[in-house]
């Protein structure tokens, strides 16, 4: 699948820069992180955001802990920078391992084979995805699941690309995705780069949109899915997956093996970022509640594997019951 490439990091050879995706699509400003300090804080502000890139950034900056002399701290700074996503601490501690056992050139060099692997899930999970799909299917998303937030191709996003390039998409109907709108900002902005035709919707037009018969398929990715199949993605996405199936509609979740967390047996065992109010009662800076007003800002939920119709990863398509075709794909 060809298109106009974005990319959210590079590494340069002694740092890692970053496309800074709090300012899209505005702006398109590179930002250099000299350490592990820094792109800890960039994971946190959410300049690289998207739980395969959040582990692509969080590895470079695993590599410049071990070659700063610092590999312990600077990877702990890391994986604390936000809970959910578990790519974050599966990158760190395969970089960590590889500092431990060859030195700052293996650091770096299992950073390097961490990307180059998710650029190949991403196409592969992207084949298997859009063998779904029917003829000119009109697809929503959530957030955003592209290549600015995995490095690759995208993991939904990508799928959806894939799927589109074979006549299986018409229209992408795009959530903005409030509070911080990385669909509207994001997705919408990759979608115009890659020239298919999406429409931006509010987060809260799902459920007429579906009774409306305008959507024929839901797919959005993950952050972390537990062994029993139950997966956290950004908040607004357990609501999605309950109209869906209110209106008999697939509800897809494409994810690299990387996304699963064998270690939480259920939903319940996944950590929910709590972030600050003030992303709420703002809208892209300007303030939209009275000042002083209080928020609640989860910015994740959980989706009951019963609502999820398929997962879609590099080595096939997983159905339920999820508990045996996740451990089946694990133990391969
Ligand atoms: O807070 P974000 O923007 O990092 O949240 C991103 C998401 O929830 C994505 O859907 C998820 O990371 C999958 S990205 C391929």
């Amino acid at each position: 699948v060809s298109g106009a490439e974005v990319r959210p990091l590079r590494f340069s050879g002694d740092a890692l820069e970053l496309l800074d995706q709090t300012l899209l699509p505005g702006e398109e400003r590179w930002i250099r992180c000299a350490g592990a300090t820094e792109v800890a804080e960039a994971i946190r502000r959410l300049a690289v955001r998207g739980a395969p890139a959040i582990g692509l950034a969080a590895a470079y900056g695993a590599a410049l802990s071990a070659r700063d002399g610092g590999l312990e701290d600077g990877c702990r700074a890391l994986v604390e920078a936000r809970p959910t996503a578990i790519n974050l601490r599966w990158a760190v501690e395969r970089v960590r391992a590889a500092a431990v056992e060859g030195g700052p050139g293996a650091a770096l060099a299992m950073a390097r084979r961490i990307e180059s692997q998710q650029v190949e899930a991403d196409r592969r999970l992207g084949e298997h995805g859009a063998t779904l799909f029917g003829e000119a299917e009109r697809v929503l998303t959530h957030c955003n699941t592209g290549a600015l937030a995995t490095g690759g191709s995208g993991t939904a996003l990508g799928v959806i690309r894939t799927a589109h390039a074979r006549g299986g998409v018409s229209e992408v109907l795009v959530d903005e995705t409030r509070p911080l709108l990385q669909g509207a900002r994001l997705t919408a902005f990759e979608l115009d780069r890659l020239g298919i035709p999406y429409r931006v919707v509010p987060d809260s037009s799902a459920g007429a949109l579906m009774a409306r018969g305008l959507v024929d398929r839901v797919i959005v990715g993950a952050d972390r899915i537990a062994a029993n199949g139950d997966v956290a993605n950004k908040i607004g996405t357990y609501t999605l997956a309950v109209l869906a199936e209110r209106h008999a509609l697939p509800f897809v979740v494409a994810a690299p093996l990387s996304t699963i967390d064998p270690a939480s047996p259920s939903g319940e065992a996944i950590p929910i970022e709590q972030r600050d109010g003030s992303e709420v009662t703002t809208v892209a800076g300007t303030e939209v509640a009275p000042r002083g007003a209080t928020a609640l800002n989860p910015a994740f939920d959980v989706t009951p594997a019963t609502l999820v119709t398929a997962l879609v990863t590099e080595a096939g398509v997983l159905r339920p019951p999820y508990p045996r075709s996740i451990a089946d794909v694990l133990a391969r």
